[in-house]
């Protein structure tokens, strides 16, 4: 295929999301874990799928990067995932090492990628990644946006008994407790759900999003959510591998939008073959700001301890 992408991180996420990049067909996969052996077999194990499913992506498996050369883009999902009782925030020092470690390898063969990002705590790890790789920042993209939005879009769907495909929303800020779901932006057939829905009810969905992730750890009680994680990396893929302009929720580097500097958040941004090639700037409340800037402040809290590893 002429495009391909390279996946770090062979585990949960990370397998789904190259199992969806094939089986869509979108791009030829490397899959990359310093596991020996595990992502080559995933891999093998994906190809010997292809004639049932259909596809001709070509998936191969490596621990070393000389195989991920040329990729156009690069998901990073390498790091560990929080079990019960754990925040996402609990992650940093370990994950930071670890992304750091593999987007210089990365952004050393693929000079030229788009980076988006997956590893939790999500928008300190893309501080982390635009760091290390010294990209610009329209090509640095963090991925949590589109699966807040997803679980939310998915709630409404069955809180009104209607498609998912008629749903809409928008959640924005950082990927964690104080991120900012948008009724007033959310939609079911272009109607806003305040006109669809109490407060009340609202307010529980809404609830129930900012704790989409904890909800799946407590079920699985052994790792966090993947297969929703893995959907939403690769639409945003997709986006870019076909240059679809396409507006989706990303975590972007902020320059003076939304009021934030120097600052990666959830924010509505087009997606293209550039990346980020634009941050789409919409009107809020008052009380939404005051929400966007706790969002804000708890990610700035994170770069503090960034800075303090
Ligand atoms: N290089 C490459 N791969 C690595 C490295 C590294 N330095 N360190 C760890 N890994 C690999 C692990 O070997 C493992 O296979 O990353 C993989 C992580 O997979 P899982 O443990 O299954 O975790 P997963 O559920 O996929 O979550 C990965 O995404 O959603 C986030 O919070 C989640 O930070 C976590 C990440």
């Amino acid at each position: 295929m002429d495009k391909k992408v390279t996946v770090v991180g062979a585990g949960h996420v990370g397998a789904t999301a190259a199992q969806r990049l094939a089986e869509k067909g979108l791009s030829d996969v490397v899959l990359v874990d310093i596991i020996e052996g595990v992502p080559q077999g995933k891999a093998l194990d994906l190809m010997e799928a292809a004639p049932i499913e259909k596809h001709d992506s070509h998936l191969t498996g490596a621990n070393a990067y000389e195989a991920t050369a040329g990729s156009d883009i690069a998901i990073i999902t390498a790091g560990i995932p929080r079990k019960p009782g754990m925040s996402r925030d609990d992650l940093i020092s370990t994950n930071a090492g670890i992304v750091r470690q593999v987007t210089e390898q990365i952004a050393k063969y693929s000079p030229d990628c788009i980076l988006i990002i997956v590893s939790n705590p999500l928008d300190a790890m893309c501080h982390v990644a635009y760091d290390a790789s010294g990209f610009p920042k329209n090509r640095v993209i963090g991925m949590a946006g589109v699966l807040d939005s997803a679980r939310f879009r998915t709630f409404i769907a069955m809180e009104l008994n209607v498609s998912v495909e008629n749903t809409h929303a928008f959640v924005l800020g950082g990927h964690g407790d104080t991120m900012v779901p948008l009724p007033r932006y959310s939609t079911v057939a272009g109607i806003p759900i305040t006109e669809l829905m109490s407060a009340d009810r609202i307010d529980a969905l809404v609830e129930r999003t900012a704790n989409g992730g904890a909800e799946i750890v407590s079920l699985l009680k052994t790792g966090s959510a993947y297969y929703a994680p893995a959907s939403a990396a690769v639409e945003m893929a997709e986006a870019i591998l076909k240059d679809k302009k396409k507006i989706l929720p990303c975590a972007a580097m902020l320059e003076g939008e939304y009021g934030y500097h120097d600052l990666f958040i959830g924010v509505p941004v087009k997606l293209g073959a550039g990346g980020v090639e634009e941050v789409i700037q919409i009107d809020l409340t008052a009380d939404e700001k005051a929400a966007l800037d706790k969002s804000a402040a708890a990610v700035e809290e994170l770069k503090g301890v960034l800075a303090k590893l």
